[in-house]
Parts: structure tokens; sequence; C-alpha cells
């Protein structure tokens, strides 16, 4: 290299490393200067700056959402000896919120996993978690699965799963009226009137019996328009805690079929009823092996204890495998404009759960242990009021099911529970089981003795 060459590279070095250092300067005056911090200082702004009205003055406050009023309510009350039995969560003997030992353990190898990414689902969610979720619901060799029928997407939990069917009923199904029970969940109305479809009610509870108003119900689908959508719920009728029986669901289903109506099933609390999966599962899988459609929407927040994950999904059973894919195709597109595609980490950890014999096993055993104790506190709950002589047949907390108990108490009883007992529940008298432990049925059977003879104990 001649010397001439070799001052011309260090002329251009220079030049480039001067540049560089140009560039850097003002990159890292521009970052200074952008720092919101920084900005408010030097740029003194006043609140004078923007007077006027705000732009949503017209904004009219909303009521609050009642199960959530009652939870506020619960958290500001100061009382030692209160007591939460609204939101439907499984609270430990101690009333603790639960987390499910393998769970846990799940969640201690997923942190682990250095494979794992923080990538962008598909829009349809994780493949293996909507497969393992279809066949939890359906069956493992169920044949509509065997035969490409039916096509599952992760949503946001129950609520997420039951908002992406009714918009994609609105977008792509003929008939608008949606048949829920009366009562029914209090979000379900929601789900549907907001995707712009029309409610209806069929007979459910028949508050005399305390139990199913199974005529009423046979009635009211009878003279539902051929095609209407009916939401059913698969076990633990949330509120009521009654469920059809199997010989009561066969001949939901003849009806549902002779009149052409599109079943959409509720799956919520599967295997919190009996603690068996697959017993919990009988009624939608009846309407699965008869060949027809219908829709399910999946929920792993009670059943799982992952409430807050928000992890769910939704099934829809078709005729054929060509429709199936079809419709999969729409339901991408209902999605995407919503939140694009659904969060790993809940998903992630049934998926592990579920694949897994082992941690599957661990799982059923935790499930189960929680249902035997909602059951031996109805048992409690019964056993307290009759030892009271509390007026009234309470033989309805033994015969409902699942996770709630319609009590029968009204909305004053209830007011007067909260006043008098710090026992915080939804006005229609619904009591969350899962909240009870040993230690507090007394004191509840307390509450409901005082509240129904008008006498303090
Ligand atoms: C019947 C029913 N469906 C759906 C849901 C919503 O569940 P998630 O928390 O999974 O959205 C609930 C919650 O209480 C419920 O009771």
């Amino acid at each position: 290299m001649t010397s001439r060459v070799v001052r011309l590279y260090v002329t251009l070095d220079k030049l480039f490393r001067h540049s560089q250092d140009n560039q850097q300067q003002k990159q890292e005056q521009k970052l200074s200067v952008s720092h919101p911090m920084e900005s408010l200082s030097t740029k003194e702004t006043t609140s004078k700056d923007c007077n006027g009205d705000s732009a949503f003055e017209n904004v009219v406050r909303a009521p609050d959402v009642p199960v959530y009023a009652v939870m506020v309510a619960y958290s500001k009350d100061p009382s030692p000896v209160k007591l939460n039995l609204g939101i439907g969560v499984y609270r430990t003997e101690d009333g603790k919120p639960h987390v499910l030992n393998v769970v846990r353990r799940v969640e201690k190898l997923l942190i682990d996993d250095v494979s794992a990414t923080k990538e962008y689902l598909p829009i349809t969610g994780m493949a293996e978690f909507n497969k393992l979720s279809a066949q939890l619901v359906f069956g493992a060799d169920s044949p509509a699965m065997k035969e490409n029928r039916v096509t599952t997407v992760q949503c946001l939990a129950g609520c997420g799963s039951l908002r992406t069917g009714a918009d994609f009923l609105a977008k792509h199904y003929h008939q608008h009226t949606v048949y829920l029970s009366q009562p029914t969940y209090g979000n379900h109305p929601n789900f549907f009137l907001a995707a712009g479809l029309t409610l209806k009610t069929y007979r459910y509870y028949d508050p005399i019996t305390r139990g199913l108003d199974f005529q009423g119900m046979l009635d009211d689908l009878g003279s539902a328009p051929s095609g209407a959508i009916v939401l059913f719920q698969v076990c633990s009728h949330n509120p009521t805690g009654v469920d059809p029986t199997l010989h009561q669901w066969e001949q939901i289903r003849q009806l549902v079929r002779s009149k052409g109506l599109l079943p959409f099933f509720d799956n919520a609390y599967q295997g919190i009823v009996s603690g068996s999966l697959d017993m919990d599962a009988q009624s939608v899988r009846m309407f699965v092996t008869d060949g027809g459609e219908c829709l399910v929407a999946h929920s792993y927040s009670k059943i799982m204890g992952l409430y807050g994950e928000r992890v769910g999904a939704l099934s829809i059973v078709c005729k054929t495998a060509d429709v199936a894919r079809r419709v999969e195709s729409q339901l991408k597109l209902v999605i995407r404009p919503m939140y694009s595609n659904p969060p790993i980490h809940g998903a992630a950890i049934v998926t592990a759960i579920l694949k897994d014999r082992e941690m599957f096993d661990e799982w059923t055993v935790e499930l189960k242990a929680m249902i035997d104790r909602i059951i031996h506190l109805r048992q409690k709950l019964f056993d307290a009021l009759r030892d009271r002589g509390t007026p009234g047949d309470w033989s309805h907390i033994m015969k409902q099911v699942g996770m709630y108990t319609f009590s029968g108490l009204n909305a004053e009883q209830v007011a007067f529970m909260t006043k008098e007992y710090h026992i915080y529940m939804s006005s229609d008298g619904r009591i969350n089981m899962a909240g009870l432990s040993a230690k507090t049925v007394p004191y509840l059977a307390d509450a409901i003795h005082s509240a129904v003879t008008g006498i303090n104990l």
C-alpha cells in the first residue's frame, strides 16, 4: 500500500467516526428531549392550556356490575368476621385464594423452559391446547373430532369464548334469537346483546320446588322459532345449582333436534358436579354423538383455578370437515379486530397438564378433593340449619349440585345478613358454596336463621 492510499484510509476512517459520533450525540439529545418527564419541566405546561369542558362531559355514570359491587363492599368492610359468598371462586379452609399444586408445578417448569418464546400466537391460539380442550369436553375418541368436524379456537376464558361465539353467530347465522334459561349467569345476556342478537328466556327454575321446571322448559323451547339459538349450561348451573338429569337431557336433545334449534353450551364447570370430567360432560356429548351441530364455550377459570389467566376456548361442531374449515376461517376474522391473538401463559399451563398423564391425574385428584369438600359443606350447612330448627325446607341445599346453592333467601334477607352479619352474596340469594369452610358454616347458619325468623340470635 502506498503512503497516499494509507493517508486516504485514515482520513476516511476519521470522517466515518466523526459522523458516527455526531449521529450518536444527536440521538442522545433527541432521546433526552423526548423523555416525557423532562419535556414536562422544560415546556412549562399549565392546566390553563387545556380549558373548556371534558370531551366526555356527556358520559353518564353507569351502575356498578352487581357481583363486583359486592366484592368492593366486602373489601371495604373492616369487620373481622366478614364473609364473601358472592363471586364464584374457590377458597381454602382458611378462606384464602387457592392455586392448585399441579399449576404451581407446571409454572416452575415453564419458567425454566428456555425453548419457550414470547412470540405472538396464531389468531386461533395454541393448536395443541385447542385439540386437548376439545378432547376434554367431547371425549378422547369422539367421532366428531376424528371426522375433523370440530373447529376449536383459543379464547379469553369462558366470557371471551361466549362473546366470540355470539359475534360469529350474529355475522354468519340466519336466526338472531337467543334463548337463555330463567335465571342465568348475569353476564350471559351481555354477550348476545353486545353482538346485536335478540334475547328470549325459557323457564328453568321452579321457586316452589327449588328444582328444575322441566315441563316449563320443554314448553318454552317447544314454542321457540325454528333455528333459534339456545344457551345451555353443561353442568353446575349458575346461579341455581339445578341440572337436568341425563334422562331429561335426552328429552331436551330430541326436542332441540326435532325443532332444528341451535344449541350453544357454556362449559364453565366440567368436573365440578361429580368430580368426574367425563360424567359431567355427558349432556354435551349427547348433542355431539347424534351428528348434529352445536357450539361450546370452554373455561379453565373454575376447573383449574386459573381465573385471572383468562384461558378458554370456543368449539364449533359442524356437519362436515369442510364446513368446519370454513367456519374456522371466519372465526379468525371475528377475533382479529378484537384482540388479534390470545395470550400464551394460561394456555401453556393447561396444555402441560392435559398432555401429561401424571400431571392430568394429579389435577383430577386435586379437583375431586375440591368437589368433595363442597359436597361436605352442603351437608354441614343443611345439618346446621336443621339443628337450629330454621323454618322451611332446606333439602334443596343437598339436592342442588356444583358450586352454588340457590338458597331461596330474598333480597331483603340478603341485605339483612350483610348489614347484621357482614355476609356478602348476590341479592338473588345465590351462595357460593366454595367460599365457605367448616369454620364459617355455623356463622352462616346463624345468619340465615336470623334472617328467616327475623330474630337476632
Ligand atoms: C356459567 C358461567 N359461564 C361463564 C363464566 C365466565 O367464566 P370466565 O371467568 O372463564 O370468563 C362464568 C363465571 O362465573 C359462569 O358462571
